[in-house]
């Protein structure tokens, strides 16, 4: 099969097309003809090896490249084959889920993290859903959000953000969105009742406090980020940083000295890793189906360019999600 991979850490340029064996489906895993993938930030941090303290952990990075050479985490597909000790899954049944290596013609899945795609939502938005919004209602759990919460998401124009802003008004809660001027519209369109421009200093100015701040980028200071909380409220550190900012600890620094001194400061903290999970990904895919959760794809790339993809989510900066999708040849 095609796949692409890469030998050393660096920006997208180092991720190639190659051939590569086919995927076996092993006991408890599903084989997946893949239809389309979305990308993430995890993707650029596994690509370049950030944070560098990242890379400390031998299970997943190697010296030069990561263990698993070939990137992407979302797909959505078609089941090829299932290996032994299978019950769920049989050849032809429709999937979306998360998994290391998807950004390949074919890949091998645990079962367990695979959820059924409904005829009403199409593989381009169920690829988009997966990790980013898993992580959008983990970090919204983080934070107890809920009827009436004042939220703050900052990083709300990206993958991530996008579906956190919609799942906190689903909620009930009133969120306010932090984005560059471009994105502002967006936001407002995934209902924010207001929004922040970050490139006009407006979240440094701001005198407003909210019951919680969700933070998804990870690039402002404690101190900051302490003056948004209300009294008694909380904060989210989930923001893995910019890529090629951050130093050799990337946000590893903030999230201890938040850990460390959020009681210290008055402030409840916390720093959630969202899991793959197949039963709230079939509840956020059902509410893609009924109208109530919309995937906001930017741009669909074909297989055959997909470090161009990475390159776009890693440099230009994607607004929501982008998906890779389908072959060249075949268009
Ligand atoms: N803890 C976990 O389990 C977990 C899981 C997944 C992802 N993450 C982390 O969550 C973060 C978001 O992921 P994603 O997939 O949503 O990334 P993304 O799609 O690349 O979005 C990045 C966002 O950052 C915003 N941004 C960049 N610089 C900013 C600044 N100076 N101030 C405010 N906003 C800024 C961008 O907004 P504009 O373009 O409008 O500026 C955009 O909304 C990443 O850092 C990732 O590492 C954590």
């Amino acid at each position: 099969m095609r796949a692409w991979v890469q030998d050393v850490y660096g920006s997208a340029e180092v991720m190639r097309l190659a051939e590569v064996p086919d995927p076996v489906p092993g006991a408890g895993e599903v084989l997946v003809r893949v239809a389309a993938v979305s990308v993430n930030a995890a993707d650029w941090h596994l690509m370049r090896g950030e944070p560098r303290v990242a890379r400390l952990d031998r299970t997943t990075f190697g010296r030069r490249a990561p263990k698993q050479p070939i990137r992407g985490r979302d797909v959505a597909g078609t089941v090829l084959a299932v290996g032994p000790d299978v019950q769920d899954w049989q050849v032809g049944d429709e999937v979306l889920g998360e998994h290391e290596g998807t950004m390949a013609e074919l890949v091998a899945v645990p079962a367990t993290c695979l959820a059924r795609r409904p005829t009403g939502v199409g593989v381009v938005e169920a690829a988009a859903l997966p990790l980013a919004a898993t992580t959008a209602a983990t970090c919204l759990d983080a934070g107890r959000v809920g009827e009436g919460t004042r939220l703050l998401v900052i990083g709300a124009s990206g993958g991530v953000g996008t579906y956190a802003v919609q799942l906190a008004v689903a909620r009930g809660a009133e969120v306010t969105g932090v984005c560059s001027t471009r994105n502002l519209d967006l936001v407002t369109s995934l209902g924010a009742s207001a929004v922040l421009d970050h490139t006009r200093g407006e979240v440094e100015r701001s005198s407003a406090t909210y019951d919680v701040v969700l933070d998804l980028v990870g690039n402002r200071p404690l101190r900051v980020l302490r003056r948004l909380v209300a009294r008694r409220g909380r904060l989210v550190l989930a923001g893995g940083g910019n890529p090629g900012e951050g130093g050799y600890l990337g946000p590893i620094g903030l999230f201890a000295r938040g850990a460390l001194l959020g009681r210290l400061m008055g402030v409840r903290v916390s720093v959630p890793v969202a899991k793959p999970d197949a039963a709230r990904l079939t509840e956020l895919v059902g509410m893609v189906e009924r109208g109530g959760l919309r995937p906001v794809v930017e741009r669909v790339y074909p297989f055959e360019e997909g470090g161009a993809a990475l390159r776009h989510l890693e440099v230009d900066r994607a607004r929501g999600k982008v998906v890779v999708a389908g072959s060249a040849q075949s268009e």
